[in-house]
C-alpha cells in the first residue's frame, strides 16, 4: 500500500502514520510518501507500484492541500487505474479536502473503501480510526 499525504502542522501526518500501522499490522507492506517534500513524478512512481492507495490531505481554502491536489491530478492524467483507495484528512472548520478528494477519485473510478475526517489534531480516538482505514484497504490488496 502507498500512503500519500500532505500536512502543514503535522495533524494529517500523524494520521498517515496510524494508517500505515494499521496496514502493516494486517501484513501488507507500506510506503509512506510526503507529497509536500517529494516531487509529484516520484510520488506517482510510488503509487504505480502498489494497488492499495491511501490519500491524506488537510483542507486548504475549502479544498485539497495543493501538494496533494497536484499529485491527484497527475495520477488521473497518467491514467493510474484499478486502485483500492482510502481517504483521510484534517480540517479547521468547514472542511472540504476529503469530499473533494472523493470527487476527484470518482473520475478514474477507483474503489473507495472508506473515508476518515477529523478536526484539528488527531484526538484520542482518531489514530484507531486511521489504523482501521489502513486495515480495511489492506484487506483488499496484497501490495
Ligand atoms: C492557509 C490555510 C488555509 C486553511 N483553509 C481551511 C479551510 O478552508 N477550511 C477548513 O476547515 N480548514 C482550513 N484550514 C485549517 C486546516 O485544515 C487545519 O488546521 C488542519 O488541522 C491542518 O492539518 P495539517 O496539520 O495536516 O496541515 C486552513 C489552514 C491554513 C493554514
Amino acid at each position: 500500500m502507498t500512503v500519500v499525504y500532505g500536512s502543514m502542522y503535522d495533524h494529517t501526518r500523524r494520521m498517515a502514520d496510524a494508517v500505515a500501522r494499521g496496514a502493516a499490522a494486517a501484513g501488507v507492506p507500506v510506503a509512506v510518501v510526503d507529497a509536500g517534500r517529494i516531487h509529484p513524478s516520484f510520488v506517482l512512481a510510488e503509487a504505480w507500484r502498489r494497488r492499495g492507495l491511501v490519500l491524506g490531505a488537510p483542507t486548504y481554502d475549502g479544498g485539497i492541500l495543493p501538494a496533494v491536489g497536484a499529485v491527484l491530478r497527475l495520477m488521473a492524467r497518467k491514467r493510474l487505474a484499478n486502485r483500492v483507495v482510502g481517504l483521510f484528512g484534517s480540517h479547521g472548520w468547514q472542511g472540504g479536502a476529503v469530499r473533494k478528494m472523493a470527487d476527484e477519485v470518482a473520475e478514474p473510478r477507483w474503489e473507495v473503501v472508506d473515508k476518515v475526517e477529523f478536526e484539528g489534531a488527531p484526538r484520542r480516538e482518531d489514530p484507531a480510526r486511521g489504523a482501521e482505514l489502513g486495515r480495511q484497504v489492506a484487506e483488499r490488496v496484497t501490495d
